[in-house]
């Protein structure tokens, strides 16, 4: 047996036992372009209250349900509005979550209540395959213990749930590498509620103008992947306005966006993108930000990335990353 046929029967095998565990009530860290989440079948509350258990994430934080294609929409919404149909067009399968009114069948905790739900489509080949083989919609937060940093390499997911959950399906590194852009859609209204891996130029450009939710309402349950503390390494984490020259102490570590000639001191530099491209530097984020938390430093210091493209959501959780 050659080489690609042997890989490609294991990934079956892989992907069969995957299905199985998800319809039998049990939970699979899933790969998507975006980050790894953590799988169960979304119509099942015994299944999904499961991932809150192995997260340690509190109820009142929904889930966001995931599809294997736009047809599938009516087994967890209850309608599905033109302007929805036009982003889902666009960027399905893709980092963009749409926040719809829920239908009957999604359980409450699923939604922590709420009437609605979020849905998407993840842009991952065996995550595709494994939601079309199982055939249920799959509720997957991203596979990190809660408040901590998001997991875009399987090797994460072992290190941080490995032991809570019962399978990994390993895809790789997470090509977009930050979690999706999330829309809430009421009627011909729309909302951002989560900046992520599709840029706001991009949906402005198709829809016109998006909302902000009014800062009053940043902290109110209905979006707590808001709160002001998430995504978080362990090390302590500063933003400032440019990373000093001279290290300030000798266990310091530097998140910088593109090539920095002149750092000297510093216990490790990460550099996201040495051709100054915010889709790189999103890319290799978690990955470099895992890398500073486990370098036993004292402290990261990180600058804010230019506030356009993907570079508000790069920012976005930067800023909850230092909030702890
Ligand atoms: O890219 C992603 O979105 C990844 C991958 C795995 O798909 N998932 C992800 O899930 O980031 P999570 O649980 O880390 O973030 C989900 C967030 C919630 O914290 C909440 O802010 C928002 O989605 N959300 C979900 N359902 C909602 C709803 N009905 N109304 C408002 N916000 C909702
Ligand atoms: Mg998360």
């Amino acid at each position: 047996m050659d080489e690609l046929m042997r890989v490609e029967n294991l990934t079956t095998a892989e992907l069969y036992r995957a299905a199985e565990i998800l319809k039998g009530g049990g939970l699979v860290a899933i790969p998507t372009e975006t980050v790894y989440g953590l799988a169960a079948n979304a119509l099942d509350p015994r299944a999904v209250s499961r991932i809150f258990a192995a997260k340690d994430r509190p109820f009142f934080d929904p889930l966001i349900v995931h599809l294997a294609d736009v047809d599938w929409w009516p087994r967890v919404v209850s309608e599905f509005p033109p302007l929805a149909r036009r982003l889902a067009e666009r960027f399905w399968p893709g980092p963009l979550t749409l926040i719809l009114p829920k239908s009957n069948a999604v359980p409450d905790l699923v939604t922590s209540g709420m009437p609605t739900v979020g849905i998407r489509i993840p842009d991952h080949p065996l995550t595709q395959q494994l939601l079309r083989m199982a055939d249920i919609p799959v509720a997957a937060p991203s596979a990190n213990p809660f408040g901590r940093l998001s997991p875009t390499t399987a090797e994460h997911v072992r290190q941080q749930l490995g032991d809570r959950i019962e399978m990994i399906l390993d895809g790789g590194s997470c090509r977009v590498g930050i979690e999706s852009t999330i829309l809430q859609i009421h009627g011909d209204a729309v909302t951002l509620l989560r900046p992520g891996g599709i840029d706001l130029e991009s949906i402005e450009a198709l829809i016109g103008p998006v909302g902000r939710p009014s800062p009053s309402a940043q902290n109110q349950p209905a979006a707590p992947g808001m709160l002001d503390s998430h995504y978080a390494p362990r090390t302590k984490l500063s933003l400032v306005d440019q990373i000093p020259h001279q290290a300030p102490s000798a266990s310091v570590g530097a998140l910088v966006f593109t090539e920095e000639s002149n750092l000297s001191g510093y216990a490790a530099i990460e550099t996201l993108s040495s051709s100054v491209d915010l889709v790189e530097a999103a890319a290799g984020f978690f990955q470099a930000l895992h890398r500073l938390d486990q370098g036993g430093l004292e402290l990261i210091l990180a600058c804010p990335f230019p506030d356009q493209g993907l570079g508000r959501a790069l920012n976005d959780r930067l800023r909850r990353a230092a909030h702890g």
